[in-house]
């Protein structure tokens, strides 16, 4: 009987897929973008657990939003603790932050993560259980230039691999005075049509009204045309702050649009929050996004350091890359592949690839020993460079003719200067 894959998981793999996306050569290529990307803008990798105490992300991502209210995998280990699997990386950075004390070591911290989130969603086209982001994590900084430079490393990631018609959205929260002034004055407006509301919106209005203005449903967009705006109750150091944020994208060239909307589904954010989204990837839009979340740090028992960071999903990036056109990721088979035919040659073939191994030449050898007709197929099939086929009289001679698959051109080498043959084309490339 066979087992299926949980529903909204799905697996990358070097083989053909139905899906273009889910091929293993554009994520590699994607990830070492991306790093080069991060590595250039000086942040360095951390690497966190996948699983956590629960409470960590009931208090950092807040008991009351759909992440942590609906979407976690939690589950009591055997000693009897509840754990759950990461919704998000920003509580767990945050949580290790602290564990290695990493204050300790400097005022400034920039870090960077790839790896699986799991959230329990209804699975839709770029919606998954298992999702990959790959995020970062600034503490130290509280400036708008720092809120400034995530943004810019977002986008110049974006930009790298090839993505077009890309649109930045920016907000201010404000800080914790500017948000209780509008929440009193948004909720006072919204009182009138609580009953006129989406059924997830009247919820909201009881437990997070902010993410009312992130409502897709037209009726609510409606009813918040008229509603008061988060810019007019920004404080004056909030409202500086955003200006200032806002200068620095301008003297970089970034285009971004105020969007007074963009809350995040997040509870930790203040101030500075902004979304990359496509136009090219239907309902699930949003690229990538994070902001500022000054307090959590303190909050969960750390010392009291600005904070901000982004995440953005991979599984999106490659699919918009692909809507794109602009993921023509070639995959490279083995520089030689070795076919022996005979007792005498497989051994030798055998020693052979070791030592080209060895000296880091990828190549491969048909193992089942198979006829020269099926195992040259399956050359073709690896998208092999190079092909060698050694009998008996290869070895009597200690000489190989190597076959350049290509364009079917070839040369013979002796076989104890085949690794230096290679080592040699390979620095000409
Ligand atoms: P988030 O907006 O919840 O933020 O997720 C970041 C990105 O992950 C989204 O923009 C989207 O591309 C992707 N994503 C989220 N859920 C799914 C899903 N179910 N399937 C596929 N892709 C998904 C955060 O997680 C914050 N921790 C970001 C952050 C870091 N803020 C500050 N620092």
């Amino acid at each position: 009987m066979k087992i299926a894959i949980p529903s909204g998981l799905f697996d990358i793999v070097p083989t053909k897929t139905k899906q273009p996306w889910q091929q293993i050569e554009l994520w590699q290529y994607v990830e070492a973008s991306i790093r080069s990307v991060a590595e250039a803008f000086a942040y360095r990798e951390i690497r966190v657990p996948i699983f956590e105490r629960t409470e960590l992300f009931q208090r950092s991502v807040g008991e009351e939003t759909d992440i942590v209210s609906k979407e976690m995998y939690t589950f009591e280990d055997r000693g009897g603790r509840s754990m759950t699997l990461r919704p998000e990386g920003t509580a767990s950075v945050m949580r290790s932050f602290i564990t290695n004390a990493m204050q300790n070591e400097g005022s400034h911290h920039r870090l960077f993560y790839f790896g699986p989130m799991f959230r329990y969603e209804r699975p839709q086209a770029g919606r998954y259980r298992q999702h990959h982001q790959f995020g970062v994590e600034v503490v130290g900084a509280g400036t708008a230039a720092q809120d400034a430079e995530i943004i810019d490393l977002l986008y110049t990631i974006y930009k790298q691999l090839g993505l077009k018609n890309l649109r930045v959205c920016l907000n201010s929260l404000g800080d914790s005075e500017s948000r209780a002034n509008f929440r009193a004055a948004f909720c006072d407006y919204l009182n009138k049509y609580v009953s006129d509301l989406s059924d997830d919106s009247q919820r909201r209005f009881e437990t997070n009204p902010l993410r009312i203005l992130d409502s897709k449903d037209a009726n609510d967009q409606k009813i918040l045309e008229e509603a008061p705006k988060l810019q007019q109750f920004l404080s004056r150091d909030a409202s500086a702050h955003f200006d200032a944020v806002q200068s620095h994208l301008d003297w970089i060239e970034l285009p971004y649009t105020v969007t007074d909307r963009l809350v995040r589904g997040l509870d930790y954010y203040n101030q500075t929050v902004f979304e990359v989204v496509s136009e090219d990837l239907g309902a699930q839009n949003s690229l990538g996004g994070g902001g500022r979340y000054d307090g959590l740090l303190k909050m969960l028992g750390g010392p009291d350091l600005p904070t901000a960071g982004f995440a953005t999903g991979l599984e999106r990036v490659v699919q918009a890359m692909i809507n794109q056109g602009v993921a023509e990721i070639a995959a490279r088979g083995p520089e030689l592949f070795l076919i022996a035919l005979g007792e005498e040659a497989h051994e030798t073939a055998f020693r052979l690839l070791h030592r080209l191994r060895n000296e880091g030449i990828a190549c491969q050898m048909e193992l089942s020993k198979r006829k020269l007709k099926p195992a040259m197929q399956m050359a073709n099939q690896l998208k092999a460079e190079f092909v060698t086929v050694l009998g008996s009289d290869e070895v009597k001679k200690q000489e190989v003719e190597l076959k350049r698959m290509a364009d079917g051109e070839k040369a013979v080498i002796r076989i104890e200067e085949l690794v230096q043959h290679f080592k040699r084309s390979k620095s000409h490339v």
